[in-house]
């Protein structure tokens, strides 16, 4: 097993339960992470239906979410204002962006069909910025400009200014809410979401979110200067892993002359367990570029969802989740007793580049010393080391959907290369992206102009009703796939080219991320929802440096829709703040 083991007597400081930071200092005004969050209930209750429950009849194994969510009627309605703020997450102090001056932000919450709308306020000041938040894994049927994505469904949100987006929760379980304006979403503007809805599987305890994320020293700006200056490296690497947007950091590694404030015994992330009962984890990976290996010294996980799909629950002790991917585990708290306490972990593979992959949390159960440091040893499961995800005959989905037969494949090569000024940038289907804050792709679409310059990297997929679109990683990384507006169906996954095989085509995993492995390739497919939708991988870096395109989706479709005047506001409001003021764009602009 090798990695671990060295690793736990590498400081103690790093690995002991006492926090040193006051929770303001790390986190701003963010709760997450401390004993003080509350558990979930298992749904909203102020709109049961007459049998109890706010979905009605519906269950997770016998309603197909696609065609038959449930409306509600009722709506949740949230503000959010995205600003500056200086915090040490890890002890080390960092200009960051906020949300509601949290890190992470606050959690929206709903019941499945429920609306939820959230006000955006753009409050980025010195410097200012633009900003537009994405509703990670939302299908956004019949609403593609409330999707967040500058560029591609909005004009980005000018600085001072409002947009309120409106959206349905159409399918039910965990995801998370980023902004999606350059690679702000690393700078700290990310945040969880939990859909209720139904679940054959029982639990006693709704822990809520759980979120993994790799951290940066560096503000995300400068990162990306760094990256694409000429013969920059598109490698970023990590200083930090968190949980719950906390860990501790070795201060004695900082590079000498850095005069950063910086404290090594910050505190990490506690959470509750009572003995004896059954604890639903909402496992969220919001991190920027890595893939997290999680696990709980001693506790099985069992799988129950992954993405927005709830599966065929199995057991394991590791759940490997790339960026933007999501599980939901439900953990016993089996083994000790009532003073008890665990290690949480979650471990950045071998694939990923980090300085300090190793994020731990502790576990107390019921009457434990909650300042106690856990001594509890690892599970010695050994990264494969292949940069792949969780094998997908693994993960079989709960409501069973055959795979349709194509009416159309499309092909998609993804490289690195370097430009005529020695940058390094990633082409994706033979392009490398570029978008224009100032000219969204839907709204273009809308007006029936389907003719775009080639940087914006679209691809017109016309009528189709299902499109196959295979993808072939011509690269030495893994990439986190991930395409907005579907649920996709996972055809096959794995090293080399594509032999035609398909994965359980009776039934296939459906997830709206999906790992390649580096010189792989992925075959994924989706049933057309009409819009634009964005087409990506959700490294940051790498999406910064053109990996990114966009998929028109039933354009005569989208013609017919009827675009609220807000959107155009939007667009109205950037263009006269672009007039006035010089609009850094140093990278692909998602
Ligand atoms: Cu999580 Cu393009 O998004």
């Amino acid at each position: 097993m090798g990695v671990i083991p060295a690793v736990i007597h590498l400081a103690k400081n790093v690995y002991s339960a006492a926090g040193g930071l006051a929770q303001r200092r790390t986190n701003g005004s963010s709760v997450w992470g401390t004993l003080l969050v509350p558990f979930l209930t298992l749904f909203l209750s102020n709109n049961p239906l007459p049998n109890g429950l706010p979905w009605g009849t519906r269950t997770d194994w016998g309603t197909n979410p696609f065609t038959h969510y449930p409306n509600t009627g009722i709506i949740r309605t949230y503000d959010f204002t995205v600003s500056r703020g200086v915090i040490a997450p890890d002890g080390y102090d960092r200009p960051v962006l906020l949300v509601n001056g949290a890190f992470p932000g606050p959690l929206i919450e709903a019941n499945w069909g429920d609306k939820i709308i959230v006000n955006v306020h753009n409050n980025i000041t010195g410097p200012e910025e633009g900003t537009a938040i994405h509703w990670h894994g939302f299908l956004q049927e019949g609403t593609p400009w409330e999707d967040g994505a500058p560029g591609i469904s909005q004009c980005p949100i000018a600085p001072s200014k409002t947009f309120t987006y409106e959206f349905i929760a159409t399918l039910y379980g965990s995801s998370w809410y980023h902004s999606h304006y350059s690679a702000q979403y690393s700078g700290g503007v990310v945040g969880p979401m939990v859909v209720h809805g139904p679940t054959q599987q029982k639990y006693d305890i709704d822990i809520g979110p759980v979120m993994l994320s790799d951290w940066n020293h560096e503000e995300y700006f400068d990162i990306i200067e760094k990256m694409l200056a000429p013969n920059g490296s598109p490698r970023v690497i990590s200083e930090n892993n968190l949980i719950n947007g906390k860990m501790n950091f070795d201060c004695s590694t900082v590079a000498p002359g850095d005069k950063t404030p910086c404290v090594s015994n910050a505190g990490i992330s506690k959470f509750k367990f009572k003995a004896g009962k059954t604890h639903r984890l909402r496992l969220i990976n919001a991190g920027a570029d890595g893939v997290q290996r999680f696990s709980i010294d001693g506790h099985t996980l069992t799988v129950i969802a992954n993405d927005f799909t709830p599966i065929k629950p199995y057991n394991t002790s590791v759940v490997t989740l790339a960026v933007g991917q999501r599980a939901d585990v439900l953990v016993t708290a089996n083994a000790g007793n009532s003073k008890s306490a665990f290690w949480m972990r979650s471990t950045l593979t071998v694939c990923t580049p980090a300085k300090q992959p190793y994020a731990v949390a502790a576990v107390y159960y019921d009457e434990a010393d909650t300042d106690k440091t856990p001594t509890s040893t690892p599970w010695d499961v050994p990264d494969p080391g292949t940069c792949a995800t969780d094998d997908l005959s693994l993960t079989e989905p709960l409501y069973p959907i055959e795979l349709p037969a194509p009416t159309h494949t499309h092909t998609m090569d993804i490289e690195l290369f370097k430009n005529a000024s020695d940058v390094t940038l990633w082409k994706f289907g033979g392009v490398s992206m570029r978008a224009n804050y100032n000219e969204p792709v839907l709204l273009l679409a809308n007006d029936g102009n389907f003719t775009y310059p080639d940087v914006w990297n679209v691809v017109n997929f016309q009528s189709n009703t299902s499109i196959r679109v295979v993808v072939n990683n011509r690269t030495p990384g893994g990439h986190p796939m991930h395409l907005h507006g579907h649920e996709v169906y996972v055809v096959h996954e794995g090293p080399g080219a594509w032999d035609g095989s398909i994965v359980r085509p009776e039934n296939p995993m459906r997830r709206d991320v999906q790992q390649v492995r580096p010189g792989g390739h992925v075959v994924l497919q989706f049933d057309a929802n009409p819009g634009v939708w964005g087409f990506h991988c959700h490294i940051a870096w790498h999406a910064s440096g053109g990996f990114f395109s966009s998929f028109v989706v039933q354009p005569k479709e989208i013609q017919k829709m009827r675009i609220p005047q807000s959107v155009e506001n939007t667009c109205r409001e950037w263009d006269a703040y672009t007039h006035r003021n010089v609009v850094e764009q140093i990278d692909s602009g998602t």
